[in-house]
């Protein structure tokens, strides 16, 4: 594992990506009525009780999403793209050249939906993805990291 704090916790960061910050009111038969704030508090108290640490970022920029990753100040990655997995090759770029693990969450099962969600280019840069665990599957995405 690449760098970790002084403290030895590993540093996780928490991407969210384009419409991910309207959870809870966006399309609750899909997504659940969870909000992102709700969400990431469970993921952080869930990584703290591990003895990590987790930075939470949600941007509907890709670019500030990129901007992130190349901070460096983590040890690993937590993402889930949005729409950004079906089209974002500088994404997956980014993921690529931070060097650092990332998991891919998204909380619906991107299988079963329309074939174009189905695709994942962002996946290929990830060891590891949780699809269609709803908020849990963020949880999941840490304990993969952290196991
Ligand atoms: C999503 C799935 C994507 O296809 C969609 O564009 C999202 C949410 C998910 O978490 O299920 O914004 O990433």
């Amino acid at each position: 594992m690449s760098e970790q704090s002084a403290a030895g916790a590993l540093r996780i960061l928490l991407l969210n990506g384009p419409n991910l910050a309207t959870l809870g009111r966006r399309q609750p038969e899909i997504y659940g009525t969870d909000t992102l704030a709700e969400i990431v508090a469970r993921a952080r108290a869930h990584a703290e009780a591990r003895g990590a640490t987790l930075d939470h970022l949600q941007s509907n920029h890709e670019g500030a999403l990129i901007d992130r990753l190349e901070r460096l100040d983590y040890d690993a990655v937590v993402i889930n793209p949005g729409a950004l997995a079906h089209t974002s090759y500088a994404l997956h770029d980014a993921l690529v050249g931070c060097g650092r693990p990332a998991v891919e969450v998204h909380l619906s099962d991107i299988s079963a939906r329309e074939p174009w969600r189905g695709v994942s280019v962002t996946a290929p840069a990830t060891r590891h993805q949780v699809i269609g665990r709803g908020w849990r599957g963020y949880l999941e995405a840490i304990d993969h990291l952290l196991d």
